[in-house]
């Protein structure tokens, strides 16, 4: 139980309110299950041999299974710290090699970043992988407008049917999961997610 001074320090301390407080890295979202289940599907053409992002990597459920799918090279990233720190701890609690999962906290969107040059080898092809980043109207055009820019990448999004997905047309359904218990208990009644890719339109 949190004392009168913890409570006083959490309230000035935003990193701590981030640690803390319902951290989005804390658990697992409907968005990368469907991805982890899509990618497992189609390792062979989504993943094997290529450069993989996780983009908005969250605990990094999608980095994790990608890299187990013989890619050439995969990258988590997510703009908050403590999340790359989870990604690492999660990669290390399920048996992925040390450094395997390359990490990024670089705000990829709109500051110029060229995504394929993140990788080693930049001419290899690309899969970008978006595990539910559409909670939020405003970060969903940002991401929108950010997918538009990254041509000749194969991108796969997975949601569970947010207020904020996309329904212009790029998205096409490919496959949709029923959720495992634990996820339906705490998402609110949802009982499945679906995986799309994108095209543009
Ligand atoms: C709803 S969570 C999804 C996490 C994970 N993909 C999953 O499905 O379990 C959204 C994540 O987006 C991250 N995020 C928000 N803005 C971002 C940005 N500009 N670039 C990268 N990640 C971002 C948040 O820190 C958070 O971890």
């Amino acid at each position: 139980m949190l004392g009168k001074l913890d409570e006083e320090r959490i309230s000035n301390d935003r990193r701590l309110q981030k640690l803390l407080i319902d951290p989005f890295w804390g658990y697992l979202w409907p968005g990368s299950y469907a991805l982890h289940k899509h990618i497992r599907e189609h390792g062979a053409s989504t993943i094997k041999h290529r450069n993989v992002l996780d983009f908005a990597s969250g605990c990094g459920l999608s980095a994790i299974t990608a890299s187990r799918l013989e890619p050439s090279e995969v990258i988590a990233n997510d703009i908050d710290d403590f999340a790359i720190a989870a990604v690492e701890v999660n990669a290390e609690l399920n048996g992925v090699e040390p450094g395997r999962i390359g990490l990024t906290a670089s705000n990829l969107c709109g500051n110029g970043i060229v995504v394929k040059e993140l990788f080693k080898d930049p001419n290899l092809p690309l899969t970008i992988l978006c595990g539910d980043v559409f909670y939020d109207l405003e970060f969903a055009a940002v991401v929108m407008e950010w997918l538009a820019k990254q041509e000749g990448a194969e991108i796969y999004v997975g949601d569970p049917g947010r207020h904020a997905l996309p329904r212009s047309g790029e998205l096409e359904e490919v496959a949709e999961y029923d959720l495992p218990p634990l996820l339906k208990d705490s998402n609110n009644g949802m009982t499945s997610v679906k995986c799309f890719r994108y095209t543009q339109v």
